[in-house]
């Protein structure tokens, strides 16, 4: 059995690896010219070369002295990239696709819930498909080590260990292969993780973000986009179901306001370098592989173990109620958002490329009673159930979809319902961790 570490043991986990070093070439000239000038003069020379050298040796030393950043050395060119050549070889050929007609897309958060199984579909579909993460450990690392070995390794996906914030690397990866899409979808997910630690959603949320931009839009035919935007961006909006119409400046956590500051830094972009942009805002998307942070994975986790499970309801016994939207259906929107993408116009471009903000929800909310009712009927097992007041921890009472721009721009029609998504969530679950089922009825 595979141990769930716990969730909340997040390290930062922005790389800071040494730098490689390249004199400018400017003050080497000076310093070779003043030599000359000294050995020319026999009885002032000792000293000045004794003096020359010392400079020239902290000089060769220094780290800042480097163009590049200090971190770039280790994350590109040693230990964990090889550095070598075969490391550029399964990088390029996983990119390549099986057709000349198929796509070359680089897909951040590969490791992820949503970002393996996507990759997976990807590639098994015929498109070349690089991965990026940087394994942080927000939740159970092992649980991305084996989505890696068991789903992305198996369909033949390269994943480069890294952070969207290291701008070497990026530029690197870019350099070796023409991207016709980047699916990002790295991020600090999570809202009650927030309050806890902060600053992790803006060092992946918003300036990972940027930097993926930036390295993106200085590409010559720059990638189209498609990123992952959040349901959490509708915040206080109590008109349901949630259109991409309606407000979204009343975000009730830092995770949802760093989401919607993602869709305006995006339009920006759009707006100045032409880049194709859609923004995907997923709805509780839940599934085998699933995030342990999620209340359908860790009720799970504590109905097997007979722990006590908090049920939130809201003011005057208000229900609680989300979208629940199954993978497969998410990642068929994901690749539809990538077929669908117009190309990126590049900067000065005539044409500009398209912003799009699209809904990818189920569009038929469950209460969480009913969520562990269904658990409880699959782990053949009855909950311990606390009844208890949401706290002020992010969440929001509902979220429900409506999907009809999905309908239009993606032909997107989520096909699974709840109970049967739940089944195949409880099966892989048994099966990962070695669960014998127990019955107390
Ligand atoms: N699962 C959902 O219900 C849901 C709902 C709405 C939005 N989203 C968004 O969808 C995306 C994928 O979500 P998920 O559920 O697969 O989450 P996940 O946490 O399983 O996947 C995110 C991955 O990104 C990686 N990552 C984080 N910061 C990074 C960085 N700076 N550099 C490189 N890699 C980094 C993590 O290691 C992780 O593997 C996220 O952007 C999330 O905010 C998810």
């Amino acid at each position: 059995m595979i141990p769930l570490n716990p969730i909340l043991s997040h390290i930062d986990n922005i790389p800071s690896t040494a730098g490689k070093f390249k004199p400018e070439k400017s003050s080497v000239c000076y310093i070779h010219h003043r030599l000359r000038f000294h050995i020319s003069h026999p009885k002032l020379t000792l000293w000045p070369i004794i003096f020359l050298s010392f400079i020239l040796f902290f000089f060769f030393l220094s780290p800042t002295s480097t163009t590049a950043p200090r971190r770039g050395l280790r994350t590109t060119t040693t230990t964990s990239h090889g550095g070598s050549s075969r490391w550029e070889t399964r990088l390029k050929s996983s990119a390549k696709p099986r057709s000349c007609t198929g796509h070359t897309v680089l897909v951040t958060g590969a490791v992820g819930f949503i970002g393996a199984h996507a990759s997976v579909a990807l590639k098994r579909r015929g498109d070349g498909v690089v991965g990026l993460d940087n394994f942080n450990r927000y939740y159970d690392v092992n649980l991305k080590h084996s989505r890696k070995s068991k789903l992305l390794d198996r369909a033949g996906v390269f994943v480069v260990e890294g952070d969207i914030n290291d701008d070497v690397l990026l530029r690197r990866i870019f350099d070796l292969v023409q991207f016709t899409h980047v699916l990002h979808l790295a991020a600090q997910a999570g809202v009650r993780y927030a309050m806890i630690n902060p600053n992790s959603y803006i060092k992946s949320n918003i300036d990972g973000f940027v930097n993926l931009l930036e390295a993106v839009k200085s590409i010559t035919e720059p990638p189209a986009m498609v990123w992952a935007s959040s349901s959490s961006v509708y915040g206080l909006n109590s008109k349901v179901p949630f259109s991409e119409k309606d407000r979204t400046d009343q975000p009730a956590s830092l995770y949802a306001a760093t989401k919607k500051a993602g869709e305006e830094i995006a339009h920006a972009y759009n707006h100045i370098y032409g880049l194709s942009i859609t923004g995907l805002r997923f709805f509780t998307v839940y599934g085998p592989w699933g995030r342990p942070d999620m209340a359908y994975f860790f009720f799970t986790k504590d109905i097997l173990n007979r722990k006590e499970i908090s049920i939130f309801e809201g003011d005057n016994h208000g229900t609680i109620a989300r979208d629940f939207t199954y993978i497969d259906d998410v990642v068929k929107g994901c690749l539809s958002a990538i077929d669908t993408a117009n190309k990126s116009s590049g900067n000065g471009g005539k044409k500009k490329g398209e912003f799009r903000i699209i809904n990818l929800g189920n569009t038929s909310p469950v209460s969480v009673h009913k969520l562990v009712r269904i658990l409880e009927k699959l782990l053949k097992m009855k909950a311990k159930k606390k009844v208890v007041l949401m706290p002020r921890n992010g969440d929001v009472a509902l979220t429900h979809a409506n999907i009809s721009l999905a309908r239009i721009e993606l032909g997107y029609e989520p096909r699974m319902d709840l109970e049967m998504g739940l089944k195949k969530f409880v099966k892989w679950y048994l099966d990962y961790y070695d669960v014998k089922k127990k019955s107390s009825w």
